[in-house]
């Protein structure tokens, strides 16, 4: 993987996986209704769940884009309908981040078309390695994501388990769904990728998700 590449997926699961500022530390609060039950939530801390939807909206962005390049480089071979089919569930978490995004009136990160462009150079790159670069770029990154969704459940589950819990639910889908992403990558020989390709990928997910 390129230095560009790598300084991209730092950057992008560092976005992602930025803790959550005190909850005390806004003042302003609001009610807000969600989009799929039409349940008001009545004061929750809008700086803390605007955080939250933000970081995962560019980070199922980026997931999004990174599936895209890979694609673009293996969806006629062998491993392209698994491929595709991970990348149905990430256009489905996307999906639900804009819905959100909506409800809430939250504002996309500026950085949109950054990740546009590294998310698919990322993807693209991997793939170019073969599909055991792809894959094993998909167990790294996927990874990082459980983790940071990980963080997420246990934050608003300190919180307030009730008021959160809607969002608890679709952050514990999508975590799920992550990992079996991530086991999908093992199971088609992630593993033997090269080990310093893979130690590269790991160290540039890992980094950024702590
Ligand atoms: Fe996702
Ligand atoms: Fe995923």
């Amino acid at each position: 993987m390129s230095c560009a590449a790598r300084a991209a997926v730092r950057s992008l699961w560092r976005l992602r996986a930025g803790t959550l500022r005190p909850l005390t530390a806004y003042g302003r609060r609001i009610g807000v209704r969600f989009y799929s039950s039409g349940m008001t939530l009545d004061n929750v801390n809008r700086a803390a769940v605007d955080r939250i939807i933000r970081v995962d909206h560019a980070g199922e962005y980026g997931a999004n884009r990174i599936y895209a390049g890979q694609m673009a480089v293996l969806g006629r071979t062998s491993v392209g309908p698994v491929i595709q089919k991970m990348w149905d569930q990430e256009k489905d978490h996307l999906k639900k981040f804009n819905e959100l995004m909506v409800a809430f009136r939250v504002r996309p990160t500026i950085l949109m078309p950054f990740w546009n462009v590294v998310g698919f150079a990322l993807g693209a790159g991997t793939a170019l390695l073969g599909k055991e670069g792809a894959m094993a770029c998909t167990v790294a990154v996927e990874e990082s994501i459980a983790h940071h969704y990980n963080n997420q459940i246990r934050t608003l589950m300190e919180k307030d388990p009730e008021k959160y819990e809607e969002l608890l639910q679709v952050i514990r889908k999508f975590r799920d769904e992550e990992l079996e992403h991530h086991d999908i990558g093992l199971e088609h020989d992630a593993q033997l990728v090269s080990i310093a390709q893979a130690s590269c990928l790991k160290a540039a997910s890992t980094e950024t998700s702590g």
